[in-house]
Order: C-alpha cells, then structure tokens, then sequence
C-alpha cells in the first residue's frame, strides 16, 4: 500500500497577543553543538562538507509515527506499566480506532512518537520535562535499555485530577520496561531546576528531549527556550498537546520557539487525540 505524506496543522490563529509572545523567553544558540550520529552525514577527513549534516527530516519518520503498526506496538508497552484511568481510557481508544480503520488509521501521540525517534536515533542520552507517571520515558527506555534518562518534575499533586506517585514509582516503572541506563531524577520548578542543571553541566547535549511539564504559555516557551540549545543537531525534541482544547496556546508555542525556525525540521500532528510535535535539529 502507497500512503501519501500529510501535514495536520493545529489551528493558526493564535490566541496569545503579540506583545505576550515577544515577552516569551528565546532559546539561546551556542556556535557548536554535539552530533546525534544516528541520521548525521559526515564528510570524509580533507573533503569538502557541502550540506548540512543531517540526512533525515521529520518526514522521513513521521509516516512511521502515525501509522497502524506503531500504535500496536504502543499498545504492547502500555500493557507493561501499571495503567491508571487515562491510559486504560487510551488502550481502549487504540484498540477500538485499530479495529475500525485498521491499517488506514493516521494516529499519532506522545507514544508513537517517541517510539518512532528513540528507533531511529537510538539515543544515549534523553531529558524530559513533566514526566508523571513515567509513560514518556519508558517508551524511549523501551527501545534503547542502556539510555541515560535526566527527569525534571514537580510531582503536582492532583495532576489533571489524578495521582502524581514520584520518582520510586516512575524507577518501579522503567525497571520492567528493562532499564539499564543511570536514571537522574531532578525535582523541583522546571523554571528553577532546568537552569540550574544546565549552568552546572553547560556542554550537556541530549539526543532526545520531551518537553510535556508546564503547559502555560510562557512557561511552556521558558521550558522550551532552556532546553533547545542542548539539543544535538540529528537529535529530535517532542512537544505534546498541541491541540489540547484545555491548551490553545500550546500551538503557538511550538510553531514561535521549534516548527517556524529554519534549524528545525518539525512535523506536528493535530488531526485527533490532544496532538503532539517532533522537530529534528538540523544545524
Ligand atoms: C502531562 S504530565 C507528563 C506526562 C508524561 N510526559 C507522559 O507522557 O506520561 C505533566 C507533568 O509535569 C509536571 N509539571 C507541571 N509543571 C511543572 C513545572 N513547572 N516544573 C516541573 N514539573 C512540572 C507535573 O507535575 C506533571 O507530572
């Protein structure tokens, strides 16, 4: 079967003012950074290096991360961690839209997303913000056992009205993902804590961050701003919720900070489900 590239664009009218997206916080850029070498191409020692060093955008894995065969194997990984009424809700809702359009079905998420670039990137490191429960991260430590994983949360209690256990629950979790790699836990106001890890690690690059914590507007671009210059070029960063009713803001953010900058190939997908955001950092 041919199945045709698609764009699934959030809505484009934004809902902040542009006063209030220029008072957002800007990622600052160094000169240099690490190479994620899993989709970089590197010229031989004495050649010329003519492209830019990523071979692979967005597109080339997106179709992967909407498609029938990836929400089964999401489905299998959800089925080892210990489920709460938002991923039994989900488990239903994969199973019922696998059964009623089958392999026809463009779905994408946090999960198949994150399935699909820790495949492809096979990352040694991965960062997140907003980690919950631990979904998120044991889809990445999933595939790639031996990732070293930096997790930033503020355990909200209460957290859209469900329990938010911390870290000894979420370590519970990996483990029978079969985690291997050093698991740092940083708890604390990502506006705080995310600063201060990277003021005392400044050469620190991240093959596959997730960005999923404060989901205001400004704090959501702040989160972003911290983050993305310690991005690896070739590495991907994913944004959730970009067409979350409760977070309309959400998609401005992504497009202003990631998919409207030109060092980025980003793919967002807002066509059902809260949406999600992939961008791969091209220099
Ligand atoms: C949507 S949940 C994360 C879900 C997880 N990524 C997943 O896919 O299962 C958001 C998490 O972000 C945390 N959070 C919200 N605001 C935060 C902040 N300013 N600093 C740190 N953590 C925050 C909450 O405690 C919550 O656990």
């Amino acid at each position: 079967m041919i199945r045709r590239l698609f764009r699934s664009q959030p809505a484009q009218t934004p809902v902040s003012t542009p006063e209030e997206r220029a008072a957002w916080a800007k990622p600052a850029y160094g000169k240099d950074a690490a190479r994620c070498q899993a989709v970089c191409y590197s010229a031989a020692p004495g050649e010329t290096e003519w492209y830019p060093p990523v071979m692979a955008g967005a597109e080339t894995f997106a179709l992967d991360a909407a498609s029938a065969a990836m929400l089964k194997d999401a489905l299998e990984i959800m089925g080892k961690l210990s489920p709460d009424d938002y991923t039994r809700y989900l488990t239903r809702f994969y199973t019922e839209g696998l059964k009623r359009f089958g392999d026809d079905w463009i779905y994408a998420d946090i999960v198949t997303v994150l399935l699909t670039m820790s495949r492809a990137l096979k990352p040694q490191r991965y960062l997140e913000i907003g980690v919950r429960r631990g979904r998120s991260v044991c889809t990445v430590a999933s595939q790639t056992p031996g990732v070293d994983v930096v997790l930033f949360d503020m355990w909200m209690k209460n957290y859209a009205g469900m329990e938010n256990p911390g870290p000894d629950f979420v370590r519970a979790e990996l483990k029978k993902v079969g985690h291997t790699g050093k698991a740092e836990f940083i708890d604390g106001n990502s506006h705080v804590t995310v600063k201060k890890y990277f003021a005392e690690n400044p050469g620190t690059y991240f093959d596959l961050i997730t960005v999923d914590g404060d989901h205001t507007d400004p704090g959501a671009a702040e989160d972003l701003a911290d983050v993305l210059p310690h991005l690896a070029v070739g590495g991907a960063v994913v944004f959730d919720d970009v067409s979350h009713p409760a977070h309309p803001g959400l998609a401005e953010v992504w497009r202003t900070q990631v998919a409207n900058d030109p060092r980025f190939s980003a793919w967002t997908f807002a066509d059902a489900g809260y949406g999600v955001g992939f961008a791969i950092r091209k220099h």
